[in-house]
């Protein structure tokens, strides 16, 4: 499995197979989707019995930019400069409770920290606890001063993915995850600088924030997080619920609360080259293993006789440089190392086995029924450029077009309407998928 390092910010630390398959019916918005979205946004509306999802949330993307296109904000903003959107998601209410933030802090799945400030304190004026918090609540906590911080919140609550799906102008192989934080009055976690681009969208509450572009980059030595040594804000922003910063790399920022309230940060990962090369040389090593016969050795029958025994000969370095030229690759697989990358679980992810699961031909014949076909909270996919292959936590599949065309559609809605006929040839697949907590039915 190849990973990608894990965040480096202030806060933030995150078997082959041929298918095809036809759609009996299209797939439509499930009923939790609907739940969710109508938590979401308040106007979502059952329009003549059939949900929309997809041209509402199309329709939310110019409002989620304040009005301005996709193309021109990657054009003239994205890893550019920052833009304030006021009123991106109106009436944005969050998908989540501070007890329901606080219970997925408990969890072992989930990356979570709580920052609290001694803003009078000099030394040790900031405190670090890493989760899971097994009986934390917040009456165990001071009135004021602290943050409680959970990262890869689509993989543990559904509305996640509804709203990451908002962001689905910027390619999908760009998203790292979705953090929530809740601060206490005056809650923050310091000055610092994120290596991500990041839309830090206020959820119920209000806070304060400030960005300096030209500042000094020197991060406190002496702090258990990533703050800067020195910041000067050179711009302020209130943010009240709904409205959205959008920051590249870089840009240095502190948010204050003002009351009690949420931040929902979007980020999208850039992989370091450090990340990339060292990855890649770790799959380019898992390729070649089964070509190495474990027993061949460099050999050298023809060794003469050299009056510079300490020197290492032009022979030996020949031979070696010739075994070397077995380490090759081409584009397909630079596509293939990279949908694995993007796709690989971190770490802390576990997927849910079924227990127990149902028999190949009852999975079938659920197929064939009613409910619905949904991606597992956890699981991330891509597909290649051609459509001929789809990535799905870390693992490659072979697909016909048909099924990358499914494919496309689950990983877009997360989830579609059963009944699906799936060709005798498709069912291992997916079989598979469902046996491995990938996909789920209900
Ligand atoms: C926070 O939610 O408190 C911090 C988010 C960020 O600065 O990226
Ligand atoms: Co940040």
């Amino acid at each position: 499995m190849f990973l990608l390092a894990t965040k480096t910010m202030g806060i933030r630390s995150r078997a082959e197979a041929r298918s095809k398959i036809s759609l009996s019916s299209p797939g439509s918005a499930s009923a939790s989707t609907q739940i969710l979205m109508a938590r979401l946004y308040p106007k979502w509306r059952q329009k003549g019995g059939e949900i929309t999802a997809r041209s509402a949330m199309l329709a939310q993307v110019t409002t989620i930019l304040g009005g301005m296109t996709p193309a021109n904000f990657l054009r003239t903003h994205w890893q550019k400069r920052p833009l304030l959107v006021k009123q991106a998601l109106p009436e944005f209410r969050g998908i989540i409770d501070e007890r329901e933030l606080f219970a997925l802090a408990r969890r072992p799945d989930a990356i979570s920290r709580l920052v609290v400030e001694h803003p009078r304190t000099k030394r040790g004026r900031w405190e670090l606890h890493e989760g899971p918090f097994e009986d934390l609540a917040p009456s165990d906590l001071p009135a004021d001063h602290w943050s409680l911080l959970v990262q890869g919140v689509e993989g543990l609550h559904p509305g996640g993915w509804a709203l990451l799906q908002e962001f689905a102008f910027i390619p999908a192989a760009r998203v790292d995850d979705l953090m929530i934080s809740y601060a206490a009055d005056g809650g923050s976690v310091g000055p610092h600088e994120d290596l991500y681009d990041v839309f830090l969208l206020q959820g119920p509450g209000r806070r304060r924030w400030q960005i300096s572009t030209h500042g000094d980059h020197a991060f406190d030595p002496t702090a258990p997080i990533k703050i800067l040594k020195k910041f000067k804000a050179e711009k302020e922003y209130l943010l009240e619920p709904g409205d959205m910063l959008y920051l590249p790399p870089g840009v240095a920022h502190l948010g204050i609360a003002e009351g009690p309230g949420f931040t929902y940060s979007i980020g999208f990962v850039a992989p370091s080259h450090e990340s990339l090369l060292q990855n890649f040389l770790a799959y380019l090593g898992q390729r070649l293993e089964p070509t190495i016969d474990p027993h061949a050795m460099y050999e050298d029958p023809h060794l003469k006789q050299t009056s510079h025994p300490l020197a290492l000969g032009h022979q030996m370095i020949s031979t070696v440089e010739r075994l070397l030229t077995r380490i090759h690759w081409n584009r397909a697989q630079v596509e293939e190392f990279l949908g694995r990358l993007l796709t690989g679980p971190k770490p802390h992810v576990q997927f849910a086995r079924p227990q127990p699961p149902i028999s190949r031909s009852t999975f079938a014949q659920r197929l064939r029924g009613d409910g619905s076909l949904g991606l597992a909270l956890p699981t991330r996919g891509l597909l290649d450029a051609r459509g001929r292959h789809v990535f799905l936590n870390g693992e490659m599949h072979s697909v016909a077009a048909k099924t990358a065309r499914l494919f496309t559609e689950l990983l877009s809605a997360r989830s579609m309407s059963l009944p699906l006929s799936v060709s005798a040839a498709d069912l291992p697949l997916f079989y598979d998928l469902y046996y491995a907590g990938f996909i789920t039915l209900s």
